[in-house]
C-alpha cells in the first residue's frame, strides 16, 4: 500500500457520483488529470465545512468535480458560482450536476472568467482559482474586491509540478504565470498566505 492509498483509505470516500464522474473523465476526456480528485476534493469540502460559506466562486470548472465538493460543505442557504470557458464541457458538467441533490446550489457560467467576474454582483466568502495559469494574477486582481474581509482564496497548482524552482524556459508562459502569481501573493500585505504542498501545490490566502 502506498502512502496515498493509506491516506485515501483513512479519509472520507468521495461517494458514488464523484467516483463515476472521475471514471467517465478518465475514459472520455483528454486531460483528466486536471480534475481535483478524491484527496483534494475532500480537502475542498473540508475547507467549506470549516468556513460554512454562503457564497463560493470557482474559476475553472472543467468537469464540475471540485464544484460538487465545494457545494457539499456550503452553509444551508449557500451557493457556488462556477465559471468555465470551454463550452464543449457544458454537457458533461450538467450531466453530473443534474444527478446531484446539490444542483440547486450551483450556478454554472459558461464563458471567460475575465468577462464574467466583473458582472457578478456578489460578495464571496471563498474563491477557488483553478483556470488558465497564465492569468492567475489577473483573476486575483479582478476577484479581490468581491471577497469579504476574512474571506479565503485557494489557488491550485502553485508549485506547478516543481517547475517553480527550476530554470524557467522563456517560452513557458504557464510557469511564468504561476511564478508571477506566487511573487505577487508573497508581497501582498493585504493578505496572509501559506503554500500547502498538497498534490501540485495549493495556496491558502486569507484576506485581512
Ligand atoms: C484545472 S481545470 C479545473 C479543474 C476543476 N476546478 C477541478 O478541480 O476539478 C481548468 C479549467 O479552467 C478552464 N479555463 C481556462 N481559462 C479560463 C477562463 N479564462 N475562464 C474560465 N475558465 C477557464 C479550462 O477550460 C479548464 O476546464
Amino acid at each position: 500500500m502506498t502512502v496515498e492509498e493509506y491516506i485515501l483509505s483513512h479519509s472520507d470516500p468521495e461517494g458514488e457520483l464523484l467516483a463515476t464522474l472521475s471514471r467517465d473523465a478518465n475514459v472520455n476526456l483528454l486531460r483528466p488529470r486536471m480534475l481535483s480528485g478524491h484527496l483534494q476534493g475532500r480537502i475542498l469540502k473540508m475547507f467549506c465545512r470549516m468556513l460554512s460559506p454562503k457564497r463560493v466562486l470557482e474559476i475553472g470548472t472543467y468537469t464540475g468535480y471540485a464544484t460538487l465538493c465545494l457545494a457539499e460543505g456550503l452553509a444551508e442557504d449557500g451557493r457556488v458560482d462556477t465559471i468555465e470557458i470551454n463550452d464543449e464541457m457544458e454537457d458533461f458538467i450538467r450531466k453530473y450536476l443534474d444527478q446531484s441533490p446539490l444542483s440547486e446550489k450551483i450556478r454554472l457560467h459558461i464563458g471567460d472568467a475575465m468577462e464574467i467576474i466583473p458582472g457578478l454582483q456578489e460578495t464571496y466568502d471563498l474563491v477557488f482559482i483553478d483556470a488558465d495559469k497564465r492569468l492567475y494574477t489577473n483573476y486575483y486582481d479582478l476577484v479581490f474586491p468581491l471577497i469579504r474581509p476574512g474571506g479565503i482564496i485557494l489557488a491550485d497548482n502553485t508549485l506547478w509540478d516543481g517547475k517553480v524552482v527550476e530554470e524557467t524556459i522563456a517560452s513557458d508562459k504557464q510557469t511564468q504565470g504561476i511564478l508571477a502569481f506566487n511573487e505577487k501573493i508573497k508581497n501582498d500585505e493585504r493578505v496572509e498566505k501559506v503554500i500547502l504542498p498538497l498534490r501540485d501545490g495549493l495556496t491558502i490566502i486569507w484576506k485581512k
